[in-house]
């Protein structure tokens, strides 16, 4: 295999919003980013990921742009952001940029040009009928507005004030590359690009996910601006198989460097998607990303558990009440010694938890707002009790709330009063007592990220051969990664009863666990690193 730069990184993820608020507005901005450089940096993380910093309206946070090459007046000016690439450049950090394709804001120029007339130059940089068909919005609702001035519909796949862009027309080939070159000439490293799965859509066959344009359109627009620069590019894909993974990432094809795939994310989601969460199956769990290790290749895998639309893995399938050190650091375990590029989300490295508001009010998300319009006063599909249990389980704001940096007032996120409360619970997790304790949660990724990237095992863990143990066993997880020069075993407990260690792995020498001495059983999440 070709070894590309990416393969050794690890990457961090900053939703700015939640991150670090420097002006006392109560939203973190670009100064808060640079006032964390050296945190991070002590993490050892080699890339942020940074949400949407754009100017935008703000009613998805970002992820709706009215101005693709300025910055969030909320986030602070261009020049923030200038000082924010030249300060972690200084640090050997390197920026990744959300690259929002598929939609703009409907305050962006073109869409208000647009909705002017039907002969605008603009019209046809979006997607209009006279006829809107069934499609539905992600959101909740029909993916459909009906605007008066023009008597026509226009498409959004997520909320209405995100139309979609008519990638049909090549003016909008033009006018992304052109910004795209623009963020790349200051230096960015890479780029996150959003529901790019999208972009290829079929409106009329109702075909919008992995449409018959899509990887052209990848393509040309990879060869007109990534590829000029070999910089790092992951496609968020939801519902993407290995199949289809090679499509984007085989590096013969010049697409992505890496996708996003959501299979072991959605194992757990029941008959109304995320808002009927079921148990879940843990066999499944580990047969799923086991599969993604062996069939990837020749395109290379990203390693997540979190984002910013996902709730926190300790909470979604560990034990934060009574295990959560132990369920935490099993879940990063699991998942560091596998193949691919690690990503971790903002907070999970001290283990923050999902939340429960008692009010609906007290709830920022668009998705949340627009999904319990949809299931629960329009189509009474879910009663409201049902679906506050679905957003307790699964809704994006369990990921958003402030990042928790210490015990003081709103978890040393702001000095005024945060946009979304701040978690009960930062008095005991927080980024402050983490630093203290060498025991913490934060260490153990510091010391995974170490092993990865600056170790005698580094070629192991990132190119060495994978191989599964123990596949059908229901709370054993167990994984070999081989090179020339050693082999890894990963052997863990997950669930509260001990179990047997496996014989396969008695009497091997242990390189790394989460418990601090080891006896013949596993533990509650023990989960053990053996070397030979
Ligand atoms: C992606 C983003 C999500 C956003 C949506 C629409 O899924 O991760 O946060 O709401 O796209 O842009
Ligand atoms: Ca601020």
């Amino acid at each position: 295999m070709q070894e590309k730069w990416w393969h050794k990184s690890v990457v961090y993820q900053i939703y700015p919003k939640s991150f670090n608020d420097t002006n006392g507005d109560g939203i973190g901005d670009i100064k808060g980013i640079i006032e964390k450089l050296d945190y991070l940096n002590t993490l050892g993380v080699d890339y942020l990921w940074i949400s949407p910093l754009y100017k935008s309206p703000m009613v998805d946070n970002g992820y709706d742009i009215s101005d693709y090459e300025d910055i969030n007046p909320l986030y602070g000016t261009m020049a923030d952001m200038d000082l924010l690439l030249l300060e972690s450049k200084k640090r050997g950090i390197g920026i990744l940029m959300d690259l929002v394709i598929n939609h703009t804001s409907d305050q962006h120029p073109w869409f208000l040009e647009s909705k002017k007339s039907k002969d605008n130059p603009y019209r046809d940089y979006y997607i209009w009928k006279d006829e809107p068909n069934d499609l539905g919005s992600t959101f909740g609702g029909k993916a459909w507005t009906y605007d008066d001035h023009t008597k026509q519909y226009y498409f959004h796949n997520f909320a209405k004030e995100q139309p979609d862009l008519n990638w049909d027309n090549p003016k909008i080939m033009d006018e992304i590359t052109k910004m795209i070159l623009f963020w790349m000439n200051k230096g960015v490293a890479g780029f996150r690009l959003d529901v790019i799965d999208l972009i290829g859509k079929d409106i009329e066959n109702k075909i919008t996910a992995n449409g018959p344009t899509l990887h052209p359109r990848i393509k040309q627009l990879s060869e007109q601006t990534f590829l000029t620069k070999d910089i790092l590019t992951v496609g968020e894909t939801w519902g993407a198989t290995p199949e289809i993974a090679k499509l984007y990432s085989d590096p013969a094809r010049k697409e992505l460097s890496m996708i996003f795939q959501f299979e072991h994310m959605t194992l757990d989601w029941g008959h109304y998607g995320k808002w009927t969460p079921k148990p879940l199956d843990f066999i499944q769990l580990k047969q799923t990303l086991f599969k993604w290790q062996q069939e990837i290749h020749p395109a290379w895998n990203s390693l997540f558990w979190n984002n910013h639309d996902l709730p926190r893995v300790v909470s979604r399938f560990g034990n934060p009440e009574q295990y959560h050190f132990e369920s935490a650091s099993f879940f990063a375990i699991m998942l560091h010694l596998m193949k691919g590029t690690p990503y971790i989300y903002q907070g999970e490295e001290i283990g923050m938890t999902n939340v429960e508001f008692d009010d609906l009010s007290d709830y920022d998300d668009i998705e949340i707002k627009n999904s319990y319009q949809d299931f629960v006063l329009d189509t009474k599909r879910m009663t409201k009790q049902d679906f506050m249990t679905g957003v307790y389980r699964m809704g994006r704001d369990n990921a958003r709330t402030p990042m928790q940096w210490t015990d003081g007032n709103e978890a040393g996120f702001t000095t005024g009063k945060p946009f979304l409360k701040v978690n009960p619970n930062y008095k005991t997790i927080n980024v402050e007592d983490n630093l203290k304790n060498k025991d913490s949660l934060f260490y153990v990724y510091q010391h995974l990220i170490k092993l990865r990237k600056n170790s005698p095992y580094s070629q192991t863990i990132v190119y060495g051969d994978f191989i599964p143990l123990d596949l059908n066993h229901k709370s054993i997880v167990a994984y070999q990664r081989t090179s020339e020069d050693y082999t890894l075993l990963v052997v863990g407990n997950y669930g509260e009863q001990p179990v047997q260690l496996p014989a396969y792995a008695k009497g091997k020498k242990v390189l790394f666990s989460n418990y601090k001495d080891q006896v013949d059983t596993l533990r509650p999440y023990e989960i053990i690193i053996f070397v030979e």
